[in-house]
């Protein structure tokens, strides 16, 4: 056994020195790091513990929920309610903000989360995860909507555990991403990963192909090039990977570099991408860009979106950044009319030409 390790709450010290609000930060973080430790515990019984399966339940984006969905909203809602520390919070599988009880005080954050990550993947022993943002919330009053509505440029912590054959605690104060290993035998996290960073060119891509027939031009040439590989424009070959879970797929990113794209779509018109802002694109975002990645919507940076709503679904392409910055240069190439040949700009969004403008 390895003593003097940096635990969690030890970096945190030394981490959050200096900054304002440093010791709530840091013990909210550390009741979100409870969270974790009783999800991990869960979805490790996997069969044994009766933990896998549907409910019969529908949440607030009509997604059937499971029960380890259920049951890992409840274990951060009851890890971070009492602690005075945050104002309200917000969940994938809450239609509304949940109020803190009245026999708690009330703190200074507002903490939003997706509980279960990938959560289709949970009954087939593949990983998922949690995402969670902080944000402050000033005024005694409690928090309304609008409140939580505040671009992810605004956030003060963000992070994911990712539950694998290890578990995993990733996050970020806005110095930096850091990586923390869940010592089982001693119920730590353990910093083993410090400043992660993001390689800036990569050959690997992730992205489901089953909606190809709904994507918009930019991010079929992108993929298309990809999959031409040394015999196309790229001079190069690439892989692809798809795990159905983003922070999976944002782990390995952050390990060896790649590019995730849940790009905008046609698929569903009312919907401008499958992922949500507030506790799936935002977070994540901001753990990119603190290991030196890019994440935009392709039009703009994810980070810089003003929300209009608790689960307002945005479109997300991120990782290793001079493929971002490529996947963002195509987007403008196809909306000013310049783009490569795949869409001829006769036929691009702005034209006259289009076909449902002529009819
Ligand atoms: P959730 O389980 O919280 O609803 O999120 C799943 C998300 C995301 O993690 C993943 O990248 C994507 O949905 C998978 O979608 P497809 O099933 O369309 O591939
Ligand atoms: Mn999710
Ligand atoms: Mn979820």
């Amino acid at each position: 056994m390895h003593l003097g390790r940096t635990t969690l709450s030890k970096f945190l010290l030394q981490q959050l020195k200096g900054i304002e609000g440093a010791n709530d930060l840091g013990a909210l973080l550390v009741d979100v790091a409870a969270a974790v430790k009783a999800i991990s515990a869960m979805t490790a019984k996997g069969a044994l513990g009766g933990y896998l399966g549907e409910l019969d339940a529908r949440n607030v984006q009509g997604e059937t929920q499971k029960k380890l969905d259920v049951l890992a909203n409840e274990a951060l809602i009851k890890s971070c309610e009492w602690g005075g520390l945050v104002a309200g919070m917000a969940s994938e599988e809450n239609d509304e903000p949940v109020p803190i009880p009245a026999e708690f005080r009330r703190g200074p954050y507002l903490l939003v989360f997706d509980p279960l990550d990938g959560s289709s993947n949970t009954d087939v022993n593949v990983s998922v995860g949690t995402i969670f943002s902080i944000l402050s919330h000033a005024g005694d009053r409690p928090p309304a909507e609008a409140d939580f509505l505040q671009p992810g440029c605004e956030q003060v912590a963000a992070g994911y555990a990712i539950y694998g054959p290890a578990t995993m605690l990733v996050l970020t104060v806005g110095k930096g991403t850091y990586g923390f290993t869940l010592d089982r035998e001693i119920g730590n996290f353990i910093l083993t990963h410090p400043l992660m960073a993001i390689p800036p060119d990569s050959s690997e891509f992730a992205i489901n192909t089953s909606n190809a027939r709904f994507w918009e031009p930019p991010v079929h040439r992108y993929v298309t090039e990809c999959q031409a590989g040394r015999t196309g424009e790229r001079g190069r070959d690439f892989n692809m990977r798809w795990i159905a879970s983003m922070v999976a797929e944002v782990h390995r990113i952050l390990m060896r570099g790649g590019v995730f794209m849940y790009p905008r779509d046609t698929k569903d018109p009312t919907k401008p991408g499958r992922l949500r802002l507030m506790y799936e694109g935002n977070p994540i975002a901001m753990l990119v860009e603190q290991a030196g990645g890019r994440a935009s919507t392709g039009r703009e940076r994810l980070l810089d979106v003003q929300p209009a709503a608790l689960h307002q679904r945005v479109p997300v392409i991120l990782g290793s950044r001079n493929e971002v910055d490529r996947i963002e240069r195509y987007h403008v190439e196809h909306d000013n009319g310049t783009a490569h040949p795949y869409v001829s700009p006769l036929f691009n969004e702005r034209s006259l030409y289009r076909p449902e403008v002529l009819g």
